[in-house]
């Protein structure tokens, strides 16, 4: 089913809560739709949009917005004596929720993504990512409707061209409409916890949440002799987001607003040296196998002096300052825009390192 409206206020539909309208807004409930939409029809340019988690509106769209209301989700396949298991989702499911059915099934692979806002068909288009794991890493394929064709078609894992926050669909925009995507999960225990103090966290909660007066446990198939679950990793990230995110139900945001700068060496050491001169002797850091060296924009803003900063409506959230939020409820794009160059002109004078935006600026 298709349901068109014209003159749409997207105040609700984008996390930031940029009050603006968009020309029009069509919602599709099944892939069949979308061959039979009249394309020329409808306002230019088409963009299509989730839960609208990951953009800033600048301005009124004067195009159309395309939301998917495709929810289901099948395993479609398993391999390898059953532990391999693929599952299609609708491009419409809300990303968590099929987090949630995972933890449910007890398949592993998409755990650490848990509390990302989002849909399916986003988590493809943005490679989403958290505690080590990226969206691209467990996506075998996405099936998109191509509008120039009027065909669907399925691209596997390297014709999307997955790198951080980015595919093929971020640079070929309104090519493809991602109606499903196919991820790759595993029945077998697999926790990957390596990224900060995730383990730690996971073994607190293991011994918390372990039945200590049960002397017959029942395992799970494939489980080890530690209430170790899928469950429990799930449930842990969420946990450590809620501590250092703002409730996006009370707090307007779209998540980290930039990207974290791949340094060379020689200005990793640039920034080592600044921070020793303001007392801090380790710089957080990730190295990359080209030699390069990862660094939290978070720090880097940190540094600036620049978490709680406020402008007109915008903050910078205090707690994770890789941040921008909507602190009033009533901030304009041009509040959120002047914040998000203050913060960009800053960490240029300080590093000499220029922050490029994660959230799409439309
Ligand atoms: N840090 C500071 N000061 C702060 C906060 C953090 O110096 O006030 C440093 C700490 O050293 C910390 C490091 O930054 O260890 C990393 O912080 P965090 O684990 O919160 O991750 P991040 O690099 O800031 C990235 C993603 C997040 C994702 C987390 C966890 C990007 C742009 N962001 O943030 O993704 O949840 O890792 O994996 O890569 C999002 O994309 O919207 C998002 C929230």
């Amino acid at each position: 089913m298709i349901r068109i409206t014209y003159n749409k206020d997207l105040g609700s539909l984008n996390t930031f809560g940029m009050k603006v309208k968009a020309a029009c807004y069509v919602v599709y409930s099944e892939a069949g739709d979308l061959p039979q939409m009249d394309w020329d029809k409808l306002p230019q340019p088409i963009l299509p949009l989730g839960s609208g988690s990951n953009i800033l509106f600048t301005k009124d769209f004067p195009g159309t917005i395309l939301h998917s209301d495709i929810k289901d989700i099948d395993i479609i396949e398993q391999r390898s004596r059953g532990d391999e298991v693929y599952v299609r989702a609708g491009s419409g499911v809300v990303f968590d929720d099929l987090c949630a059915w995972a933890a449910s099934k007890q398949l592993w692979g998409i755990e650490n993504l848990s509390a990302i806002p989002g849909t399916v068909g986003a988590s493809a288009v943005q490679n989403v990512g958290a505690y080590g794991v990226e969206a691209g890493d467990v996506i075998d394929s996405v099936i998109c409707y191509e509008r120039s064709s009027g065909q669907f078609v399925t691209l596997n894992a390297e014709e999307c061209a997955f790198a951080y926050r980015d595919s093929i669909f971020k640079h070929q925009r309104g090519r493809y409409i991602v109606v499903s995507v196919v991820f790759r999960l595993t029945a077998l225990l697999s926790p990957q916890l390596e990224y900060g103090h995730l383990r730690e966290a996971v073994e607190r909660n293991i011994e918390l949440m372990a039945p200590s007066t049960d002397p017959y446990p029942v395992l799970e198939p494939h489980a080890v002799a530690m209430p170790l679950s899928v469950k429990l990793v799930r449930d842990t990230v969420r946990i450590i987001r809620e501590e250092k995110l703002p409730d996006p139900a009370k707090i307007g945001s779209a998540g980290s607003f930039f990207k974290n700068p791949v340094l060379s060496r020689e200005s990793y050491l640039k920034v080592c040296g600044i921070a020793a001169e303001a007392g801090r002797d380790k710089v957080p850091h990730f190295e990359l196998e080209d030699g390069n060296v990862k660094v939290p924009a978070a720090f880097l803003i940190e540094m600036c002096g620049l978490k709680g900063k406020k402008h007109g409506g915008a903050g910078v959230w205090e707690k994770q300052p890789l941040v921008i939020v909507n602190a009033s409820g009533d901030a304009s794009p041009d509040d959120i825009l002047q914040l998000k160059n203050e913060i960009i002109t800053a960490v240029n004078n300080k590093f000499g390192i220029l922050l490029s935006p994660e959230v799409d600026h439309i």
